[in-house]
C-alpha cells in the first residue's frame, strides 16, 4: 500500500496560497490566509466521512435525511504551526475533539521527542486530521503518526499545506496507510531542509517570533 497524495489545487486555494508564499505578507495576513485555506481543505478532507440516515419531521412530512455518522472527530495540530489551521478547520467542522502534539527535535540525536501530547479518549473509535502547514523531511508528522497510532485510532489523514516530495516519500514508507492532503507539492528541501520554493518558516511567520 501506498499513502494517497490528494493535491486540493482548487482555484481559491491556489490563489490564497500564492499570497501566503510571498515574503511580503505580515502576520496578521497569513494568519488569515492560513485559515481560510484550511477551510477550503477541510471541506475536501472530510468528503469520505461516512453518513447515517435518520428520520427527522420537515414542517410538511417525515422524511429520512443523512446526518455524519459515529464519534466525533478529532483534529490534531502538531505544535506549533499546526495551531494555526486549526480555527479555520473548526469552522466547518465546529463539534471536532482536538488533540495536541507537540515535537522538537533533539539537536544530539536529531529524533524528535514528544514534549506534550493530549488527545481525546476513545481515540479506537474517532477519525483523525493530523495537520501541520509544511511536510518538509516528513520527520515531525512521521513521529507524530507514530504516537498516534499508538492509540489505535479508527482512521488517520494528514493534512498540509505545502509538502516536499522528500516528506510525501518519509510518510509512504512509515504511514502507507495514511491519506496526504496538501494544496501544494513543491520542488525539493534546501541545506537547511527549508522547503523550495516554500513559504519560510510558517511557525515564525503565523506569530511573528522572527
Ligand atoms: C515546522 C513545521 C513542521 C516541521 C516540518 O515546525 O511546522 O512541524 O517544521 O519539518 P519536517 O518535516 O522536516 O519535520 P518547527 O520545527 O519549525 O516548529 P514550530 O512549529 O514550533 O515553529
Ligand atoms: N518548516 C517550516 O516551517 N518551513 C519549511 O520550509 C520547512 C520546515
Amino acid at each position: 500500500m501506498m499513502s494517497k497524495v490528494h493535491v486540493l489545487d482548487h482555484p481559491l486555494i491556489k490563489h490564497k496560497l500564492t499570497f501566503l508564499r510571498k515574503s511580503e505578507t505580515g502576520p496578521k495576513e497569513f494568519r488569515e490566509l492560513t485559515n481560510e485555506i484550511s477551510t477550503l481543505m477541510a471541506y475536501e478532507v472530510t468528503r469520505s466521512l461516512s453518513t447515517q440516515e435518520v428520520t427527522i419531521e420537515t414542517p410538511l412530512e417525515k422524511t429520512k435525511a443523512e446526518v455524519i455518522a459515529g464519534k466525533k472527530l478529532a483534529v490534531v495540530p502538531i505544535l506549533r504551526a499546526g495551531l494555526g489551521m486549526l480555527d479555520g478547520i473548526l469552522k466547518l467542522i465546529p463539534t471536532a475533539r482536538v488533540g495536541h502534539i507537540g515535537l522538537y527535535r533533539d539537536p544530539e540525536t536529531l529524533e524528535p521527542v514528544e514534549y506534550y501530547c493530549k488527545l481525546p479518549t476513545d481515540l479506537e473509535e474517532r477519525e483523525l486530521i493530523v495537520v501541520d502547514p509544511m511536510l518538509a523531511t516528513g520527520g515531525s508528522a512521521a513521529a507524530a503518526l507514530s504516537f498516534i497510532k499508538e492509540r489505535n485510532p479508527l482512521k488517520v489523514q494528514f493534512m498540509c499545506l505545502v509538502a516536499a516530495p522528500e516528506g510525501i516519500e518519509k510518510l509512504r514508507q512509515n504511514h502507507p496507510e495514511v491519506e496526504i492532503f496538501t494544496a501544494a507539492v513543491d520542488d525539493k528541501l534546501n541545506e537547511k531542509a527549508y522547503i523550495l520554493p516554500g513559504l519560510g518558516d510558517a511557525g515564525d511567520r503565523l506569530y511573528g517570533t522572527r
